[in-house]
């Protein structure tokens, strides 16, 4: 046996025990000859001493020992000496006095410290991706990879009680247009053929829903080949999820109750349910974006039919035109805000996609506005429209003219920055909220078509399903998208079971039913095989995590992530191959 205890687990109780530890050197203090270890594996760290009085030659062998190298140490536990107790260790008040020690692997020296207090480490990022087997020793990658754990056995117990089966789909799968870009994989055995992986399971899980297991689950990675962010990997991890003769409610009730559980076990922390149901329309329209942020107020108003009349031209002409004006009242702006800072959030808006950013000050309504746009406006005008927007003396006032999409996400984005500048969005809460009634389809000025708002097999919302053919860009469907703290964290959808209705999404797509086979061929035969009505949701796993842990970047709650550059720093992939293995491929490689 190469221990009997770990590292984080002998207490006052066990003195006079003799125990046997092994793992990692933490740290090594010589005070007069004696030496102090203080040994570390996950669970924790024990301080081992080596007395020379007692054993000269191990002592002389325990000096030797530096950072990180991996020993077994075996010896009596005894009570710290009066004085030295450490309150901020588990085992701070017993040590472990040494009479054997077994150096079991010596390390070369480490490039940098193995940090174990919570937290973001002082390394830069691409040392810690480097060597990812030293970061993951740090506490913090420790427990963020704990936490992970957590939560997908919490999820994998819920499930299980709710009778959902877990079952694999093939990673070698066939190339569709489902959405982000794949990735390929040539077949050898097929020449100058592919496969895809996979960007989600979701074909799969509809067939084994037709198949009749009614409620299936699986903690999958997916793969998408687009441009990375702090929230995307090239490759990642969905809680997915389908259930058969499900309602929308029900699905969402299923999630949240799941969520609680999570929540529950990874943090003790109990939360409300149900979630805030807000149709996107909504969401757009108070918080300029389809994943509000709802931890803090300062919502967005519209103001477009008090301006309408208005002398005021990038206002009146954009009201005219059928776009919309949409207003943000910064609580305590007019002080805060100087001209330059003004100045730096029009130059934000102008990032955020929008044409300019109109604003005035509120020092005093009695006052009235100041700033460029005040002369414009009206005392009667100035008040109605600081009525609307909720504006109080000292605010100052933000707004958007542009189509009414555009004008609600420029202001949704410059509420977030504002709202992180102010310091008004609370970090230790968790605020999340159903996004629903999505648009069935959105127009694409690009190709000249309407394309789906979500994936090809969502349904229509039963109230627009008349007019869907008529009017598909007021036709809302039956997308569901969880959100928690501004971040999507799932989306799903109720699906079409229906093959008529699936013909006449792909028609209103411009897919021709041969174009339709072609892509989705066998897909049409299961629909058309006795399809049950279904529909279900994937979770974006390492976000989910990402926010229990309070990290930003999910690459810190996954073990081996890409860089933003989408490669991996430690194996040093992707790479070239030889031409043997790309002539077995039967590839060859453009200039
Ligand atoms: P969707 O594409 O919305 O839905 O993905 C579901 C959730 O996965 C997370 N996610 C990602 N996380 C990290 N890196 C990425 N590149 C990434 N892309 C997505 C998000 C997102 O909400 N098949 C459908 C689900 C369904 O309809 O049931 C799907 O994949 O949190
Ligand atoms: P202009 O009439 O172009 O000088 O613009 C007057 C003010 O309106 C400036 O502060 C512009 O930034 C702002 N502005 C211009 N276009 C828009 C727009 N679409 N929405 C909001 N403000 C705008």
């Amino acid at each position: 046996m190469y221990r009997t205890h770990t590292c984080g687990e002998l207490r006052a109780p066990d003195a006079k025990k003799t125990a046997t530890l092994a793992g990692w050197v933490h740290a090594r203090r010589d005070h007069g000859g004696v030496v102090f270890i203080d040994l570390r594996d996950r669970y924790g760290l024990t301080q081992v001493v080596f007395n020379p009085q007692e054993k000269p030659q191990l002592a002389d062998l325990a000096h030797t020992l530096k950072f990180e190298d991996v020993i077994e140490v075996a010896g009596l536990v005894r009570p710290r000496p009066e004085g030295t107790l450490n309150p901020h260790i588990p085992t701070g008040q017993i040590e472990l006095a040494a009479d054997r020690l077994t150096i079991l692997s010596r390390a070369t020296p480490s490039p940098f410290e193995i940090d174990l207090a919570p937290g973001r480490s002082k390394v830069a990022e691409e040392t810690r991706l480097t060597y990812r087997y030293l970061d993951l020793r740090r506490g913090a990658m420790q427990r963020n990879l704990l936490l992970r754990h957590k939560a997908a056995i919490a999820m994998r117990k819920f499930l299980d009680a709710e009778s959902f089966l877990e079952i694999e789909t093939p990673f070698l799968y066939k190339s569709t247009p489902e959405g982000a870009r794949e990735f390929l994989v040539p077949s050898r055995a097929n020449p100058h053929q592919f496969f895809a992986l996979p960007q989600s399971p979701q074909v799969f899980k509809q067939i084994l829903m037709v198949a009749g297991f009614d409620r299936y689950f699986q903690i999958v990675r997916c793969f998408r080949d687009e441009d990375l962010r702090a929230d995307r990997q090239p490759e990642f991890t969905q809680l997915d999820l389908e259930m058969s003769f499900a309602h929308q409610g029900d699905i969402l009730s299923l999630i949240e109750r799941l969520m609680a559980a999570v929540l529950k076990e990874c943090l003790g922390r109990e939360i409300p349910l149900p979630f805030r149901r807000i149709p996107y329309r909504e969401a757009m329209d108070q918080w300029g974006s389809d994943k509000p942020d709802l931890r803090f107020g300062m919502e967005i108003a519209d103001v477009t039919e008090a301006v309408r009349a208005s002398p005021f031209k990038v206002f009146s002409e954009t009201a005219a035109r059928g776009g919309s004006v949409k207003a943000l009242a910064v609580p305590g702006g007019a002080g805060r805000y100087g001209r330059a800072q003004v100045d730096k959030l029009a130059q934000k808006a102008v990032a955020l996609g929008a044409k300019g950013l109109a604003w005035a000050k509120l020092e005093k309504a009695a006052a009235g506005w100041t700033g460029p746009i005040a002369k414009f406006f009206d005392a009667a005008a100035q008040k109605e429209i600081g009525a609307r927007a909720g504006a109080k003396d000292g605010d100052l006032l933000l707004f958007a003219a542009d189509n009414w999409e555009k004008a609600c996400a420029v202001l949704g984005g410059l509420r977030l920055s504002i709202g992180a500048e102010m310091g008004l969005i609370p970090a230790d809460r968790f605020e999340f909220a159903w996004v629903v009634e999505f648009p069935m389809f959105f127009h694409s000025e690009a190709d000249g078509k309407w394309v789906a708002g979500h994936h090809l097999f969502t349904n229509v919302h039963p109230e627009d399903a008349a007019k869907m053919e008529k009017d598909p860009g007021g036709t809302r469907s039956l997308q569901h998208d969880l959100v928690l703290n501004g971040h999507e964290i799932g989306g799903g959808s109720v699906r079409i079971h229906d093959w008529e209705l699936q013909r006449k999404v792909f028609g209103i797509l411009g897919m021709t039913e041969e174009e339709a086979r072609e892509k989705f061929g066998f897909f049409i035969d299961v629909l058309k095989s006795g399809a049950p009505p279904h529909g279900g949701i994937a979770l974006g796993f390492d976000r989910i995590v990402a926010l229990v842990a309070g990290e930003e970047n999910i690459r810190e709650v996954i073990a081996f992530p890409k860089t933003h550059k989408g490669t991996c720093l430690m194996t040093g992939s992707p790479s070239r191959v030889t031409d043997k293995q790309l002539d077995e491929l039967h590839i060859q490689l453009k200039k």
